[in-house]
């Protein structure tokens, strides 16, 4: 009797999910989020990859109807690599969506391919300012170099700094950033006294700052792409530099949350202009902050995780603005002009030019608790790209 009620209910379970699996299988909507997994810049896919799960574990995997399927695969940071897993995700796995893109030159790689096939692409992390105007079909939800350079020149010009010099990783990003310093310090009589750009494989930093303290000048400014700071940091310390006077600024990818612990005392005083820090003191931060590190054994987010839970909410949000169709125009059109709340502050797509309006805080590295944070005391509200022609 028993046996039987066991086997009835087995076979009606069997014709339940036989009924409901076609259709579960046809309402899935696929997203291809490719990252730099291993390789120098493995941080950053193990940061996105981690917020982007979390972002799925707090809203559930039904959206508008439809069930979200992740599908993650590695690029290693190299763009021909990028390019064929973006083709095979669009030819084979039928994705809606693409994601993630760690470096400049992975989502330039990609480009061509989502206007082709329009494909939103939702850039988690790569920063160079013209990155947006290769594809219609690309959304950022990283920020722009010159987005967190400008500030940090008008910092340096308020705050009395007359000479400085630019150190700059040379390609897209560092470009960027320096032309941005360069522009709107070098004015009123200040001076960028020596630029110079290092590779972004095993940059050897040491002749460099040795010109730097034969220059003297009042602060070095850098950018050096996240997870590459602490290198940067290290040979700082071993030159003397830090005893120097020369103040250190620079763009907050140098004292990402990531590695920022690791930095140690060189660190301390550091001044950065960026998007995020996870000493943001909002309750919508503190509230991720606690998840993340929940979820990753106590690993602290940093402005890449952002990066990529914002990128899942625009995802989401876009999703549910179609009524779940997956219309690569309509989707794109659903995030132009969008607001939330994110945990670095309140962000909106600006429609014109699929850039974030964000809140660019200044911050100083300061230790709390035997743990170094970058702790903001200053706010450049609701800055947009000021590369874009508007
Ligand atoms: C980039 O390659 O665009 C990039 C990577 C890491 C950063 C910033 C920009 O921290």
């Amino acid at each position: 009797m028993f046996r039987r009620h066991l086997i009835a209910g087995a076979i009606t379970a069997a014709f339940a999910l036989g009924g409901i699996a076609p259709a579960v299988a046809q309402d899935a909507v696929k997203v291809g989020l490719i990252l730099p997994m291993t390789g120098p810049f493995a941080s950053t896919g193990r940061q996105i990859e981690a917020a982007v799960r979390l972002y799925m574990a707090q809203h559930g995997t039904t959206v508008a109807g439809k069930r979200i399927e992740l599908i993650v695969r590695d690029d290693t940071g190299t763009p021909d690599v990028t390019r064929r897993i973006a083709q095979e995700m669009i030819a084979n796995e039928k994705v809606s969506f693409l994601a993630g893109f760690g470096l400049t030159p992975l989502a330039l790689a990609t480009a061509p391919l989502a206007t082709q096939a329009k494909k939103p692409m939702i850039v988690m992390a790569a920063a160079t300012a013209m990155i947006t105007e290769q594809s219609p079909f690309i959304v950022r939800a990283s920020f722009t170099l010159p987005q967190a350079t400008v500030p940090m020149a008008d910092w340096a010009t308020h705050n009395g700094l007359k000479r400085v010099a630019t150190l700059v990783s040379d390609y897209g990003p560092g470009l960027d950033a320096e032309k941005a310093f360069k522009e709107r310090f070098a004015r009123d009589g200040r001076e960028v006294v020596a630029d110079v750009r290092v590779p972004l494989r095993n940059p050897d930093f040491a002749p460099f700052l040795q010109r730097v303290a034969d220059l003297k000048p009042d602060a070095l400014f850098v950018f050096v792409p996240s997870g590459a700071g602490a290198q940067f940091m290290k040979q700082f310390q071993e030159r003397g530099l830090d005893k120097t006077g020369v103040r250190l600024i620079g763009t907050g990818d140098l004292t990402d949350d990531d590695i920022l612990n690791d930095m140690g005392e060189p660190a301390v005083g550091v001044v950065t202009t960026h998007h995020y820090s996870a000493d943001h003191s909002s309750a919508v931060n503190k509230a991720f902050v606690k998840a993340f590190k929940a979820a990753n054994k106590n690993a602290r987010p940093n402005f890449m995780a952002v990066g990529g839970y914002d990128g899942m909410h625009l995802i989401y949000e876009s999703l549910k603005a179609t009524g779940g169709s997956t219309d690569g125009e309509k989707l794109v059109g659903a995030m132009k002009g969008m607001s939330w709340q994110s945990p670095r502050g309140p962000v909106t797509v600006e429609a014109s030019t699929r850039e974030l309006i964000q809140n660019i805080y200044v911050r100083k590295v300061e230790r709390s608790d035997g743990e170094l944070y970058n702790v903001e005391f200053a706010t450049f509200q609701a800055v947009a790209d000021p590369a874009k022609k508007r």
